[in-house]
């Protein structure tokens, strides 16, 4: 099992794209573990980026995730899901991201870029770490469905 963090950053929420965004990973037959909307505060933001702690654009980085509330969530599957997350997110950059991907269906502004997905699955597992406690992720409920999905 891999899992991947994902945050609906705040201007999917703000722009009502929450649904349309969590679909895609549903329809691709990807699980959720968890699942929630919250406010990010500048604590937890620094802690989520601090790989990116002194580059140009992460205090710009910081504002933007504290600034209003996001959805944050947990997908899990197979070995290779965080690969196929980062794919259905499309490059950093929505102006040069591909059509069909989220980045590329919804955005053109890199400050504006929806989602971040891990990009490793230990950063997946770091990061799920932050944002979920071990009790808000739900791992059975999925399998109860396999047998009829
Ligand atoms: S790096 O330097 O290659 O590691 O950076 P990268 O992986 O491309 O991006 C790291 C996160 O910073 C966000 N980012 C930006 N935000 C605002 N403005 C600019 N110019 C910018 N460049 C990068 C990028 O979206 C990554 O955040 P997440 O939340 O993971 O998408």
């Amino acid at each position: 099992m891999e899992r991947a963090l994902l945050i609906l950053k705040p201007d999917a929420v703000q722009r009502g794209l929450i649904g349309a965004i969590i679909s895609r990973f549903e329809q691709r037959g990807l699980k959720f573990q968890g699942l929630k909307l919250m406010q990010v505060d500048e604590a937890l933001a620094r802690r989520h980026y601090a790989e990116h702690e002194g580059k140009s654009f992460f205090n710009g980085l910081v504002s933007y995730i504290t600034s209003a509330p996001v959805v944050v969530a947990v997908v899990a599957g197979k070995p290779g899901t965080v690969e196929l997350v980062r794919a259905m997110v499309g490059a950093t950059n929505p102006a040069k991201a591909a059509p069909g991907t989220i980045r590329g269906d919804f955005g053109v502004d890199i400050g504006r870029n929806l989602i971040h997905a891990s990009d490793s699955p230990e950063s997946g597992e770091r990061e799920t770490a932050i944002f979920f406690q071990p009790h808000e992720l739900i791992g059975e409920w999925n399998r109860s469905l396999d047998g009829w999905i």
